[in-house]
């Protein structure tokens, strides 16, 4: 049923986001960037006014948005909210801080879910997420689950922060790693975990571009679209 679709999941810091967005790219397929739905999702509940923790008037405000991913052209692409692109404030500290709250409301998931589904009914992709194996796509051609050392995983996120401009503590990036680890892993509706038939690649001492040539080998042999 979902034949075009390579599943990749795991925590922040492991490489995910730039390997899913190479990956599609060499394989000819669009990606769709799944976390950026859940951070326009509590974008939307900061800019109510809602407090993330109230389930309730988190699932109406976000009921009520419109959110949309369109393709750039280049393979990656832009996040919208009521129309507007929203695809550079979806990644401030503040979003960042109330994501997990927000993407625990079981309505949320299930209305980012059917749009997820949608959009694979016409097109090869790459879903990048966190129970994209699990729940979102248990019939996926190829399920990858990356994982890294929460060393490892900090240090990448403090020197993109670095590289950004932005202040950056490496403790205190190591705790917030910790933290949203914690959340979505022990949050009742589709926890973060591996699947079962998912190719676990532990990403601590691989560079980006050995994560790459791993990924393309697995999905070259099982489903032959990598050149
Ligand atoms: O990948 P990211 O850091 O941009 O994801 C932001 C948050 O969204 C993450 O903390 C958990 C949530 N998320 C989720 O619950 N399910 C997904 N499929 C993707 C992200």
């Amino acid at each position: 049923m979902n034949g075009g679709v390579i599943a990749i999941d795991g925590p922040a810091g492991t490489g995910k986001s730039s390997v899913s967005k190479l990956l599609a790219h060499k394989v000819g397929a669009h990606y769709l960037d799944t976390g950026a739905m859940y951070r326009a999702a509590t974008l939307a509940v900061q800019r109510a006014g809602v407090d993330p923790a109230d389930a309730d008037a988190v699932a109406a405000t976000v009921d009520a948005a419109d959110i949309a991913l369109r393709p750039n052209g280049d393979g990656s692409s832009r996040v919208f909210l009521d129309g507007e692109d929203v695809s550079g404030p979806i990644r401030s500290d503040a979003v960042t801080a109330a994501v997990s709250a927000v993407s625990a409301v079981p309505a949320v998931r299930t209305k980012l879910v059917a749009l997820q589904r949608r959009q694979a009914e016409s097109e090869l992709l790459v879903v990048e997420g966190r129970d994209i194996g699990t729940v979102v796509f248990p019939d996926a051609a190829i399920k990858i689950f990356l994982t890294a050392s929460p060393e490892a995983r900090a240090e990448r996120r403090h020197r993109q922060n670095l590289a950004a401009g932005r202040p950056s503590d490496h403790v205190e990036v190591l705790a917030a790693v910790n933290r949203r680890d914690h959340l979505d892993s022990t949050r009742a509706v589709s926890p973060l975990r591996q699947a079962n038939d998912a190719v676990l690649v532990d990403t601590s001492d691989m560079t980006l571009d050995q994560v790459l040539d791993r990924l393309v080998e697995l999905v070259r042999a099982r489903i032959g679209v990598a050149s």
